[in-house]
């Protein structure tokens, strides 16, 4: 087997991340630099990073729903909770994307490296949807500009989905979709329209959804759920 693929079926990255690990000499087959295009065979010992690295032999699909208070990366160096240590599987997941540490709400977590790097990929354009409380009485303007596109520090937002729920004395209650995946973008877009962000949850991924889910609780995805998955990003 192609190293590449070798690589990334052990949930490392995809396959085209994986061969620039190779192009940057990050590993090595039986202790020598591997290089781009080489084959391994059973009892080869392929090792990345100083870990050998073997296929996974199982893919799975998990759905946590992330409470606030909870980062988003497999291992913290300052030993802070993390999502990884809200789930009881003994296969190494990683998580697809994050959500900061203040928003919750659903994550998706897999070892299926190709599928998880598919989904972050802008090409695939996967809709994203939160619910946001913000501070004060949104009005139609700025509604109608987060719809459009506002103006970030890294540039112009692609247009989003945007519905107002309700208001309150103090709040507004907005449901936005966005296809992008920025750092703290939700956040930023309602800053850039003069409205803080005072609660976020993200509640669906595509159509993958939190329904009848507890904060804290982790779940496989069902056959359905992984077959959209891969047919979204085919
Ligand atoms: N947008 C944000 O601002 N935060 C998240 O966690 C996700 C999207």
């Amino acid at each position: 087997m192609r190293l590449q693929k070798y690589l990334a079926g052990s949930g490392i990255a995809s396959r085209r991340a994986c061969e620039k690990l190779i192009e940057n000499g990050e590993v090595t087959v039986n202790g020598r630099v591997a290089k781009i295009g080489e084959s391994v065979e059973d009892g080869d010992v392929v090792e990345y990073k100083g870990k050998v690295i073997t296929p996974v032999s199982e893919y799975i699909y998990l759905m946590l729903f992330k409470p606030v208070g909870i980062i988003t990366t497999a291992s913290d160096d300052r030993g802070r909770k993390t999502v990884i240590d809200l789930i009881d599987v003994k296969e190494r997941v990683y998580p697809v994307g994050r959500l900061d540490v203040n928003t919750s709400g659903l994550l998706l977590l897999t070892n299926d490296g190709d599928l998880a790097n598919k989904l972050m990929h802008p090409k695939f354009q996967v809709d994203k949807t939160y619910k946001a409380i913000v501070k004060g009485r949104i009005d139609d303007e700025k509604l109608k500009a987060l719809e459009n596109g506002v103006m970030l520090e890294d540039g112009v937002t692609a247009p989003a989905k945007v519905k107002l729920i309700k208001f309150d004395k103090e709040n507004s209650y907005v449901e936005i979709c966005i296809r992008e995946g920025r750092n703290r973008q939700v956040r930023r877009m309602f800053e850039a329209v003069g409205h803080e962000v005072r609660g976020l949850r993200r509640i669906k991924v595509g159509n993958l959804s939190l329904k009848n889910m507890e904060k804290g609780q982790c779940r496989y995805l069902t056959k359905e759920e992984i077959n959209y998955l891969k047919r979204i990003t085919g």
